[in-house]
């Protein structure tokens, strides 16, 4: 039963997706203003602490790099508009959270939640938080707020089940981004490739030259490139069909994705499991390495570093992924049990506002949730990701929660473990098809 609605959900994630690639572009079609099914108020009492001044909590792993300064920027916004409710901050430190959500597991396992966390739009919010009836509806807070009508219609049944709201979306962030060097592509007189095999010619050049082609970080670096040369290799209805069940994991389509990306992985750094994205990217603008594959948090790290777009770093779409954004969305919850629903219902106001948005995506490297915001307070890179996210086919990220459940993830995640160690293609692959039968549509 359970399964059979987180298939109808991805379905249905899938069919809103490839709908807003057919014209509905997500920035500029307001959702449809449906009335919220249910009151959701939280039934806390509001949170006093013994010394009287009230609080929240809020749990992420933005603890540097450019996304600590992001997160600092929207405390900034919610310190001035709530001056005496006391802000919290328990971000665990660790990418793309590996860290902080087995905290967090724990956390709320022993019945101790933060009052909001951060949680991705898709899989991980639905099949995770609402399955485990962890986070409550706020459907509420999205009429008094008027978030119908600025949030784009194709996150919204993202974050819903039974037409219930569950999260407060406050970005998108593009997953297929490869940055460069351009001093070294240059130098190297390599044009950025826009297909999967001109990247192979470009990193023989490279490695010829005794350049490191591609900067690699840690194991969930590695998933993210992953699905990035999946998307490349099948193209985005093959890529959306690997979580509907309708593109076969064992096909020899998905070999030749699986060969790639093995192939990849010999043109990177060979110390790539004790590096963090941070250290990954940064060799990219440092001069020691050629490309990297990383989400465009990147960018609000490149800037913080000070560095210059298109001098110390250039943008493209992943090789052979033109033409499609693939997303994912930060976006925070209010915990069932919030020891302080007061302070979280206030923070979630502002992480849904366009003055919170408008302070904390510049900052972050991803562009508003919101479909209002200023355009000019964005930099050239973000500016380009607006316009793509705008006109390109959408489709979800693996590693950022939005097209499999932790369940499935986490099978994917060890037989990836297991294929870096081994190099076995056909190994690998046949425990991608075993991941989908036991945990993700496939019968
Ligand atoms: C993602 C998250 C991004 C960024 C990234 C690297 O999962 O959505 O906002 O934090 O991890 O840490």
């Amino acid at each position: 039963m359970k399964r059979l609605s987180l298939t109808l959900l991805g379905l249905l994630m899938i069919f809103t997706i490839v709908l807003s690639a057919c014209g509905t572009t997500p920035t500029s079609a307001p959702a449809q203003p449906t009335a919220p099914q249910e009151a959701s108020q939280p039934t806390n009492p509001p949170s006093q602490p013994s010394g009287g001044k009230q609080q929240v909590e809020v749990f992420s792993w933005w603890t540097g790099g450019g996304e600590a300064a992001g997160l600092e920027a929207m405390i900034k916004v919610f310190k001035a508009q709530y001056p005496d409710i006391e802000f919290i901050n328990a971000a665990v430190a660790g990418g793309a959270g590996t860290n902080a959500r087995a905290v967090l597991a724990s956390r709320l396992q022993a019945g101790d939640p933060p009052d909001s966390w951060q949680g991705h739009a898709g899989q991980e919010l639905i099949g995770t938080y609402v399955a485990g009836n962890q986070i409550q509806p706020l459907n509420d807070l999205y009429e008094s707020e008027g978030w119908l009508e600025v949030m784009p219609e194709t996150l919204i049944p993202l974050i819903s089940q039974d037409g219930k709201i569950y999260s407060v979306p406050v970005n998108i962030h593009r997953a297929n981004v490869l940055w460069y060097n351009p001093k070294i592509l240059k130098e190297n007189n390599i044009n950025v490739p826009t297909t999967i095999d001109e990247w192979f010619a470009a990193m023989d050049t490279l490695k010829a030259a005794g350049v490191t082609p591609l900067a690699l970080g840690e194991q969930w670096t590695k998933m993210h490139l992953l699905e990035t040369v999946l998307l490349g290799t099948l193209g985005p209805d093959a890529y959306n069909g690997l979580w509907n069940g309708k593109t076969d994991w064992g096909s020899p389509e998905v070999k030749v994705a699986l060969q790639n990306f093995a192939k990849l992985l010999t043109y990177a750094n060979s110390d790539s499991a004790s590096l963090s994205w941070q250290d990954a990217s940064q060799l990219v603008v440092n001069g020691d390495a050629a490309f990297n594959v990383m989400g465009d948090w990147a960018e609000g790290y490149f800037r913080e570093l000070g560095k210059t777009p298109q001098v110390d770093y250039g943008w493209a779409p992943v090789p052979g992924t033109a033409g499609t954004f693939q997303f994912l969305s930060d976006s925070f919850v209010l915990a069932a049990g919030a020891p302080h629903p007061d302070g979280a219902i206030a923070w979630l106001k502002i992480a849904g506002s366009k003055a919170g948005q408008e302070a904390f995506n510049p900052v972050k490297g991803s562009i508003c949730a919101r479909i209002d915001c200023d355009k000019s307070l964005f930099g050239e890179y973000l500016q380009s990701a607006m316009n793509d996210w705008a006109t390109n086919t959408v489709v979800g990220s693996l590693t950022h929660g939005v097209v499999a459940n932790d369940s499935w993830k986490s099978e994917i995640d060890t037989a990836l473990g297991l294929f870096v160690q081994n190099g076995d293609v056909d190994a690998f692959q046949a425990a991608l098809v075993a991941a989908c039968k036991s945990s993700g549509p496939c019968k």
